[in-house]
């Protein structure tokens, strides 16, 4: 049985259907003062899969996932499988300043505490959050997916990471395809603002395209796509997992004069385009 919460609806009606399992109907909505409601419509049975993202709004996405989770256990489910395809939260896997609180930590030990038996997720931003869960954690990669779209649809591709931080994304790409990688370096000066350089980049006469785990203002992408264009890349392509995409993080990208901006499904948005269910699909099965 596959729980859809609001946030991924499509998705998990995606993942049920590669799964040939159903797809319990789910009432969600809100209170005239805010507050959620949430009630499911069939008998819930022993092992259920429940599919929600956790990006913006990020505490009613969480909230509506710990409802659901307690509401299962309480109802009778025993295995609890929890596909969360974006992490929202999953990105302060540390105390940076003295006082701060570790969300990434804290949202771990609600979602098992709720009543999770094991996590999945989708290139989680930092890998150090697994170690949060004391439940098996599976950490499933897109990257064989946005490869394929690569191979498919552009010819002599070389993979740009914007970060080092995305270089293993690149290498894991550039290795499907065989095909150079290269990557920027990348200084965050303020939460929209990053400043980026390159010491050599041999884009001249290729295909680029930029690869990162998230867009979330545009402004790496942004630096990366205007250095590409400076190095003589015949076209820049703009690809990622995660399309976070604060405000008007597309426009900005697209007036760089990209060609296209793909991503997965792991936040809806104008460009979720690939689809990770086939690949959740794959490790629930
Ligand atoms: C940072 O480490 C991430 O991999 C992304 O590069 C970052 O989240 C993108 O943020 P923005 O789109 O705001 O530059």
């Amino acid at each position: 049985m596959i729980i859809g919460g609001s946030a991924s609806q499509k998705l998990a009606a995606k993942v049920a259907k590669e799964l040939d399992d159903y797809l319990c109907p789910v009432e969600t909505r809100k209170f005239p003062d805010g507050e959620r409601y949430i009630r499911f419509k069939e008998e819930i049975e022993k092992e259920v899969v429940v599919v929600q993202s956790t990006g913006y709004p990020q505490d009613e996405n969480l909230m509506e996932l710990f409802f659901i989770l307690k509401n299962l256990k309480s109802l009778g489910a025993e295995e609890i499988k929890v596909v969360i395809p974006y992490f929202g939260y999953g990105r302060q896997e540390k105390r940076f300043k003295d006082g701060e609180a570790v969300s990434a930590s804290i949202t771990a030990d609600f979602i098992e505490y709720a009543g999770a038996t094991e996590l999945f997720s989708v290139n989680l931003h930092e890998n150090k959050v697994t170690d949060f869960f004391n439940i098996p954690v599976t950490e499933i990669s897109a990257m064989p997916l946005i490869a394929e779209y690569i191979g498919e649809n552009l010819d002599d591709p070389v993979i740009i990471a914007p970060d080092k931080g995305a270089l293993p994304h690149a290498k894991e790409i550039s290795d499907i395809l065989n095909c150079p990688c290269d990557h920027m370096e990348k200084t965050r000066i303020s939460p929209d603002t990053v400043k980026t350089r390159v010491s050599s980049l041999d884009v001249e006469r290729h295909q680029a395209v930029i690869i990162d785990d998230i867009i979330s203002t545009g402004g790496t992408i942004v630096n990366a796509s205007n250095i590409l264009k400076e190095h003589g890349a015949r076209s820049v392509t703009v690809t990622c997992v995660h399309p976070v995409l604060v405000e008007d993080a597309l426009l900005k990208i697209f007036a760089t004069g990209v060609e296209d901006v793909l991503a997965t499904d792991t936040l809806s948005s104008d460009v979720s385009a690939l689809s990770v269910a086939p690949l959740i699909a794959n490790v629930l099965k």
